[in-house]
């Protein structure tokens, strides 16, 4: 019997390892403390809640597909051009759109090695080879960036902070990475935890992104505005990516009560100062923790983001699993990472202060 042939995918397709979200379930139906994807615990701004409400009557109408005011509004704070803004479903969407764009098949991708899962993903998805620069105790290494690029790269990904590891380089290493970079290279830099700095513009990106012709920087509202489950993000560059970006994306990239609730999260920053500084409190608190572990073989990589990479005792009562498995048995989700090279490392998401004292006290259960 022959068997009749039947659509096959590209072959390079075959190579991607689906994307694994943040575990959000825990057996027996308890509702978890979830601090295994890095979302904002204090929730949106009480202004998008009340605009996402005010919304509802209108959603049998189409989004504007090129959200015009959300662009004049993230414009506007960051004192962006609007027309060289695009708006996408999470940053997620643009992050992908981009080697469709600059890529043909067998060109590379650099990322970092203990990085950020779609950028793989979204190489592989263009039949481009991603190719992983090594770090430096999980801080970016410039050096190895630029040692890792090849004649056929055209893109360059830096999360600055960094996920999981939680770490961020400086401005002048970030202008270090550009000026080593050839000017083909299109240098896209993920400040998606970016907001959880003071400075509006922590690593020096956006004002690369103003002036060179090779640099894109995507910001989600995911993270501190709290809207992850809503999808929204940006990215702003040059006019001829954000052109080319608008000719590929999805007419109607952000569901209108998305871009109702990013509007008005964008107008309200004293929620992003005060998420901000809630999470710096909280963060400190975890860190302390864990470092009174240190005996024990555990350490908190210093993080700028709202979580931080734990790195365990390969085996024994402090392994990676043994800690997941006492913070399950206490009703907590955290995000532990073998699947990206770090089998003896856990990425905990900063919680409330409720949050992380039960974090704090399953610790303390452990160390008894
Ligand atoms: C570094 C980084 N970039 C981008 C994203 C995705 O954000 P979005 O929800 O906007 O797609 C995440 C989410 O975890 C992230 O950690």
């Amino acid at each position: 019997m022959t068997v009749p042939p039947a659509p096959r995918p590209n072959p390079w397709i075959g190579a991607i390892a689906p994307y694994t979200p943040g575990e959000a379930k825990l057996p027996g139906g308890v509702e978890p403390i979830k601090l295994s994807s890095n979302e904002n615990p204090w929730g949106p701004s009480p202004v998008a809640i009340a605009a996402i409400r005010a919304h509802a009557h209108g959603v049998h109408r189409y989004p504007d597909g090129a959200a015009h005011r959300l662009r004049e509004r993230i414009g506007f704070l960051h004192g962006l051009d609007p027309a060289r803004i695009v708006v996408g479903t999470g940053s997620d969407d643009i992050l992908q759109l981009l080697p469709l764009i600059y890529c043909a098949a067998g060109d590379s991708v650099v990322h970092v090695r203990h990085g950020f899962m779609v950028y793989p993903i979204a190489a592989r998805r263009a039949g481009a080879e991603p190719l992983a620069a090594p770090d430096r105790d999980y801080v970016a290494d410039v050096d190895a960036i630029l040692a890792t690029v090849r004649t056929d790269t055209r893109i360059v990904y830096l999360a600055n902070p960094n996920n999981p590891t939680g770490t961020m380089i400086p401005p002048a290493e970030l202008a270090r990475l550009h000026a080593g970079l050839r000017p083909d290279v299109l240098l896209v830099v993920d400040q998606a935890y970016a907001e959880y700095q003071d400075d509006p513009d922590p690593d020096g990106a956006l004002a690369l992104a103003r002036t060179a012709a090779n640099v894109v920087v995507t910001r989600t509202f995911s993270k501190i505005y709290g809207l992850g489950g809503l999808r929204v993000g940006w990215g702003s560059g040059p006019a001829a990516v954000i052109e080319a970006l608008n000719r590929v994306r999805t007419p109607f990239p952000t569901a209108s009560v998305s871009l109702a609730a990013a509007e008005a999260a964008v107008a309200d920053q004293e929620w992003v100062v005060r998420c901000r500084e809630a999470n710096r409190t909280e963060r400190a608190r975890l860190e302390a923790a864990i470092g009174a572990l240190g005996n024990h073989g555990l350490r908190a990589v210093p993080s700028a983001a709202n979580f931080v990479l734990v790195t365990c005792p390969e085996a024994g009562p402090f392994s990676a699993a043994a800690i997941k498995a006492r913070f399950e048995a206490d009703g907590i989700i955290v995000r532990h990472l073998p699947g990206q090279g770090l089998p003896h490392a856990l990425r905990i998401s900063v919680g409330t202060h409720d949050e992380t004292g039960r974090v704090i006290e399953s610790l303390a259960r452990l160390a008894a």
